[in-house]
């Protein structure tokens, strides 16, 4: 498990073994966007402000990467992440 802070909305959840980090932050804003949920269309990417992104998509780009993440398939690399949200 980690933790995300969604620095806009002022809250922090955590994301269990079993979850994705795109579950866990619909759960806290239901009207986040999303489609393929497999890590490819680029829909839920978000803005990444703190942590490590464990980067599991096939989209991004190494610039892209460097501040962002897409939430369906992406992950903390340690326990937390801070996002544009
Ligand atoms: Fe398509 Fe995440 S929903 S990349």
């Amino acid at each position: 498990p980690f933790t995300v802070t969604l620095e806009r909305t002022g809250t922090t959840l955590t994301v269990p073994a079993d979850t994705t980090t795109l579950a866990a932050v619909r759960a806290a804003l239901p009207d986040t966007p999303y489609s393929c949920e497999q890590g490819f269309c680029g829909t839920c990417r978000h803005r990444v402000l703190a942590g490590e992104v464990d980067h599991r998509d096939t989209l991004l780009t190494d610039d892209e990467r460097a501040d962002s993440m897409l939430l369906c398939v992406s992950r903390a690399k340690e326990d937390h992440l801070v996002l544009d949200l």
